[in-house]
C-alpha cells in the first residue's frame, strides 16, 4: 500500500468509500476489500452503515491496528455535548475504541467553528480519535480550522475528479501542510463516456476508473473509491503499477470546466473558491 504524508501523518493513498452502500453490501465489501489488501476505509454517521462497516472490519480478520478508519460527524451533532455523544455512538457501532481520522462532514454556521474544532480536539485528546480533519471546506474555512485547532488538521475531503479544478484547495492544503482526500472520483459515472480518458486508458491497457484514480494519487492526493463489486474493487486497487506522463496528467486536468462541480447541497455547501 502506498501512503500519503501530511503533518507527519501517513494515510493510505487509496481508501474504500461506503457512501450509498447499504448495510449488507457494506459488511460484505469492507470485509472483502480488507482481506484483499485495502487498508483505508471511509464511512460517516450519516451513511447509516457504521455498524455494518464495523462488522465487516471484524469479519475481515485484519488487525484493527493495520486499518486506517475514517468516520465523519454529521452537521446536526456539532454542539459540544451532542458531538461527544455522537462520537461514542460511532465507536460503539464501529466496534472499536478509536478511529484513525474524524472529520467534520460539512460546514455548519449554526454552531461556531471554534466549538466544532474544540470538540474534535477534545475527542482526540481523549484517545478516541488519532487524527482530525474537515470535509467540504473552502480555503477560508480551512485556514480558520487550522488557526483554531491545537492539533493538526490533517485533511480536507472534497469532491475531486477530472471535471473540477480544485487548484485553490490543493494550494491551500500545501501551505497548511494538510492532505487533500478526493471523493466522487468517477464524477457520478461521467468519466466512463469520456473520449480523452478512454484513449489514455487504452494506451496503458488500463480501465478509465484506473486512469482517474491514478491521476488523483499521482498528484499526492488521497483517492476514495466505492463499489459494490469485488471485481471492480480489485481493478480500482491496481493503480500503483503504472504512471501517467506529464502530458497525460495535463490532458486530464484540461477536462475541468466551470460547471464541473456535482455535489453542492443547499444549506450545507460553503461559498466555493473561485478558480483564478
Ligand atoms: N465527504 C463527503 O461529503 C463525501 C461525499 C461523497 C462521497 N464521499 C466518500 O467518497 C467515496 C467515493 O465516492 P463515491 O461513493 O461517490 O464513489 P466513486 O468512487 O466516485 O464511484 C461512483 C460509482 O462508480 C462505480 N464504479 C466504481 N468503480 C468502478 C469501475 N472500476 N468501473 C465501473 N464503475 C465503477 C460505482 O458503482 P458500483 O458500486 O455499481 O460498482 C460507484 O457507484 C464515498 O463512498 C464516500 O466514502 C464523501
Amino acid at each position: 500500500m502506498t501512503f500519503t504524508s501530511a503533518n507527519g501523518v501517513s494515510i493510505p493513498a487509496l481508501g474504500f468509500g461506503t457512501f450509498r452502500v447499504p448495510g449488507p453490501d457494506a459488511e460484505r465489501m469492507v470485509s472483502h476489500v480488507l482481506a484483499s489488501g485495502y487498508r483505508h476505509i471511509d464511512t460517516a454517521q450519516i451513511y447509516g452503515n457504521e455498524a455494518d462497516v464495523g462488522e465487516g472490519i471484524r469479519r475481515s480478520g485484519v488487525a484493527r491496528s493495520d486499518i486506517f478508519l475514517t468516520t465523519k460527524v454529521w452537521v446536526e451533532n456539532y454542539r459540544h455535548d451532542a458531538f461527544l455523544a455522537s462520537v461514542d455512538e460511532s465507536l460503539g457501532k464501529l466496534k472499536t475504541d478509536y478511529v484513525d481520522l474524524l472529520l467534520l462532514h460539512w460546514p455548519n454556521e449554526a454552531v461556531p467553528l471554534a466549538e466544532q474544532i474544540g470538540a474534535l480536539n477534545e475527542v482526540a485528546k481523549a484517545g478516541k480519535v488519532r487524527h482530525i480533519g474537515v470535509s467540504n471546506f473552502n480555503t477560508d474555512l480551512m485556514r480558520q480550522a487550522v488557526a483554531l485547532s491545537s492539533q493538526p488538521i490533517v485533511t480536507n475531503q472534497v469532491e475531486y475528479h477530472p471535471y473540477i479544478d480544485q487548484t485553490p484547495v490543493l494550494r491551500a492544503a500545501k501551505q497548511l501542510d494538510m492532505s487533500v482526500t478526493a471523493y466522487y472520483a468517477m464524477a457520478d459515472g461521467k468519466v466512463f463516456d469520456d473520449a480523452v480518458l478512454t484513449a489514455i486508458a487504452a494506451r496503458h491497457g488500463k480501465s478509465v476508473a484506473q486512469v482517474v484514480l491514478r491521476w488523483i494519487v499521482q498528484q499526492g492526493v488521497i483517492a476514495l473509491s466505492k463499489t459494490v463489486s469485488e471485481n471492480r474493487a480489485k481493478e480500482n486497487a491496481a493503480v500503483f503499477d503504472f504512471e501517467l506522463s506529464p502530458e497525460e496528467m495535463a490532458a486530464i486536468h484540461a477536462l475541468a470546466r466551470p460547471d464541473g462541480r456535482i455535489v453542492s447541497p443547499e444549506g450545507l455547501a460553503p461559498v466555493w473558491d473561485r478558480v483564478a
